[in-house]
C-alpha cells in the first residue's frame, strides 16, 4: 500500500470510529482528542496541580528506583509509548550504562510536533544515544517501530494505560506480549484505587484547569472534524465509577444545543443534561493487572510503588 492510500484509510477508520461513537447513547469521543497543542499544554498544567497526584508521585518512584529498574531490564533498546514531552525518559537515560555504548531509543507519540522538539532536545543531552521516532497510535501502531537487536525495555508512563477500555487493555498487552521475547521486557506506570474524594478531586481541580482540558477536545473536533460544537453550552464533569474502576469525564450540556459535524456528515443534537464521554482513566490494584497479565501471557515481576500507595511502576516480562 502507498502511504497515500494508507493515510487515505486511517483517516476513514478514524472518521468511522467518531461517527459510531457519537451516535451511541452515551456519545462518547476518544481520550486522544484532547492533545491538540493547547490540550497538551493545558495537561502540563494539570501535572503541576496541588490534587493531581499522579505525575509527581510517578516521577518520586522514578528518582528512587530507575538504576535498580535498568539494571533488572539489561536493556539496549528502550521505547516510550505515548512519550509527550518526553521528560520522564531522561530519569532512564540518566541511569542507563548502554547509553554510553550503542544504546538506542525510539519514541513514539500522535504529536508529531512533541515527538520532533523531545528527540532533538534529548539527541542533544545524550549525544551517544540513538534516538527515533514514530508518529502513531500505541493501540495500533506497535508493528512500526524497527526490531531491536538488543533486549528491549518499553516503557509506558503516566497511567495513560488507563485510557483503554478493558477490552482493549487486554489487546493491548496481547499485542506486547506477542512481540516479547524472553529478554525483553515492560514497564507501565499505573494509578492505584484510592479514597473517592483524592480519586475525584484529582479530576475536578480548583482552579478549572481539568474543566478546560475537557471543554478543548470540543475544540478540537471543531478544527479537525469541521464541526461547530459551542463550548459555552458544556459544563466539565469527572467521578469515579467504583464497580467499573475508572474515572469517567463527561461534557454535559447545560442548555439544548446541537452541533453539525461536516467530516462525518452527522448532526448531533442534545438536550439541557445529555452528556458527551470524553474519557476513562482506569484505577488498578497489584491483582486487577495481575489479573490483565495472566491472561495475556505475562507475568510481574517488579511493583514499586509510592508510600502512599498512590501510583505504581510494573515491570513485566512474559510468563515463563
Ligand atoms: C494522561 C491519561 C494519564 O487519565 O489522569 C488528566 C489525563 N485527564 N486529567 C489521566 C487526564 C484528566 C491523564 N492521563
Amino acid at each position: 500500500m502507498s502511504d497515500e492510500s494508507s493515510e487515505t484509510s486511517g483517516h476513514n477508520r478514524e472518521l468511522d470510529a467518531l461517527r459510531d461513537g457519537l451516535s451511541r447513547p452515551l456519545r462518547e469521543i476518544a481520550a486522544k482528542y484532547f492533545y491538540d497543542d493547547r490540550g497538551s499544554a493545558l495537561f502540563e498544567r494539570i501535572t503541576e496541580l496541588r490534587e493531581y497526584y499522579p505525575t509527581r508521585t510517578e516521577i518520586s518512584i522514578l528518582e528512587r528506583d530507575a538504576r535498580e529498574i535498568m539494571a533488572d531490564a539489561r536493556a539496549g533498546h528502550l521505547v516510550e509509548l505515548g512519550s509527550g514531552a518526553g521528560r520522564k525518559i531522561r530519569l532512564l537515560l540518566d541511569r542507563w550504562e548502554a547509553r554510553d555504548e550503542g544504546g538506542r531509543c525510539t519514541m513514539l507519540d500522535v504529536n508529531q510536533s512533541f515527538l520532533d522538539q523531545s528527540i532533538e532536545a534529548l539527541a542533544r543531552a545524550y549525544p551517544r544515544c540513538a534516538f527515533d521516532g514514530v508518529v502513531g497510535d500505541f493501540t495500533t501502531d506497535l508493528d512500526r517501530i524497527a526490531p531491536s537487536s538488543a533486549p528491549r525495555l518499553t516503557v509506558f508512563f503516566a497511567g495513560t494505560i488507563g485510557n483503554l477500555y478493558p477490552h482493549e487493555r487486554l489487546a493491548f498487552f496481547r499485542s506486547i506480549a506477542a512481540s516479547m521475547r524472553p529478554e525483553d521486557s515492560l514497564l507501565v506506570g499505573v494509578d492505584l484505587v484510592k479514597d473517592t474524594a483524592r480519586l475525584e478531586s484529582a479530576y475536578n481541580d480548583s482552579e478549572g484547569v481539568t474543566a478546560e482540558f475537557n471543554l478543548n477536545a470540543l475544540r478540537v473536533l471543531n478544527a479537525r472534524f469541521d464541526a461547530d460544537f459551542d463550548e459555552s453550552a458544556f459544563e466539565h464533569r469527572a467521578f469515579f465509577d467504583r464497580a467499573q474502576s475508572w474515572i469517567e469525564m463527561r461534557l454535559r450540556a447545560t442548555r439544548a444545543t446541537s452541533a453539525l459535524v461536516r467530516a462525518t456528515g452527522q448532526r448531533v443534537e442534545l438536550s439541557a443534561g445529555d452528556e458527551i464521554r470524553t474519557e476513562i482513566s482506569c484505577k488498578f490494584t497489584a491483582d486487577s493487572l495481575r489479573n490483565d497479565l495472566a491472561s495475556a501471557g505475562l507475568a510481574l515481576r517488579a511493583w514499586r510503588t509510592d508510600p502512599r500507595h498512590d501510583f505504581a511502576l510494573a515491570h513485566i516480562w512474559s510468563a515463563p
